[in-house]
């Protein structure tokens, strides 16, 4: 954390958070310091959950694009801002609504299952959303001879379908920021670390996730190490993770997969925009009512399959 000028800063910012009556909702690979003035830190799935049980009219999501949208389509009613309107998630941004409709267009009584990571105009055209939390649950659920196209992680997709055993078509994004970690530097790191548990998330290359111990979301990862008896793992996941699970589990130790495990667009949330946010409730995201009442199907479709 920073000197004297980030402290009055993040003074400033609680004043302003309670003066507005703001609720602060943060994504897990938020620089520390945000994670730790926000009122809830969570995964994809309990940030939309927190937002909908939001105790206030105005929500600041620190976090990229997908997750302010996503709190904006489920609380119509409410005031949602986000700090860095640019904060994109590039496999996000990867697929297009035209995407979904060729692939409709060609295989009709097929169900769309988007992961949470897409914006709104494409959730607006696909049948049910998911996150890493809650896929496999949402999936079991389909009938089994349905077509799934599931869209646009084709790792979470393709991991999805060995762990179901069943036949999925995915999309052909993923995320530049799990790609980062390689086999060998992984196996190198189980030589030097024998005792260590490998957590990773989904997003990895399959053969990352093949090497580990325990795959699932970031609140996943979390769970897992904070019950687990073993006291050291390494961490297949953005780097921010590292200051919850050090928060709750002090004495273990959590080594990073890979050195370029680093969100530059969850990064780009900083302290004074979030000041500057509160300050001028700044920038609001808004979807336009056509889309966000066809996504709020998806989404609410979502949390009905994941209870
Ligand atoms: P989680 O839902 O597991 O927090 O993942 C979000 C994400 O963007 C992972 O890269
Ligand atoms: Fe998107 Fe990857 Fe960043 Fe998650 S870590 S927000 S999937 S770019």
């Amino acid at each position: 954390m920073g000197g004297l000028r980030d402290e009055l800063l993040i003074q400033d910012i609680l004043r302003l958070k309670r003066d507005k009556s703001v609720y602060i909702i943060a994504h897990y690979y938020q620089r520390e310091e945000i994670q730790a003035l926000a009122d809830f830190v969570g995964d994809s799935y309990a940030m939309a959950i927190a937002a909908k049980n939001s105790p206030h009219d105005i929500i600041l999501v620190a976090g990229v694009d997908f997750m302010a949208e996503t709190a904006a389509v489920l609380c119509p009613d409410k005031i949602v801002l986000t700090p860095e309107p640019e904060a994109t998630c590039p496999m996000a941004s990867n697929i297009s609504v035209n995407d979904v409709l060729c692939y409709k267009k060609k295989y009709p009584e097929s169900i769309v299952v988007c992961y949470v990571n897409t914006p709104a105009e494409v959730k607006a055209v696909s049948d049910i959303c998911c996150t890493s939390s809650n896929a496999a649950k949402i999936l079991q659920k389909l009938p089994d001879n349905a077509k799934v196209f599931f869209i646009p992680d084709q790792y979470l997709g393709s991991y999805l379908a060995g762990k179901l055993g069943r036949h999925i078509d995915v999309f052909s994004a993923s995320c530049p920021t799990h790609a980062s970690i390689s086999e060998e530097h992984l196996l190198q790191l189980k030589e030097q670390f024998p005792d260590a548990k490998v957590l990773v998330h989904p997003e990895c290359y399959p053969e990352i996730v093949a090497l580990a111990d325990y795959v699932g979301s970031t609140k996943g990862i979390l769970d897992y190490a904070t019950q687990s008896e073993s006291k050291i793992f390494i961490i297949g996941t953005e780097c921010g993770i590292l200051y919850s699970l050090g928060n709750n589990n002090p004495d273990k130790t959590f080594i990073l997969a890979s050195e370029e495990l680093i969100c530059p667009n969850m990064k780009s949330i900083t302290l004074d925009k979030v000041f500057y946010s509160l300050q001028y409730l700044q920038t609001r995201v808004v979807v336009p009512e056509e889309i966000r009442a066809k996504a709020a199907i998806a989404l609410e479709r979502m949390i009905e399959y994941a209870s």
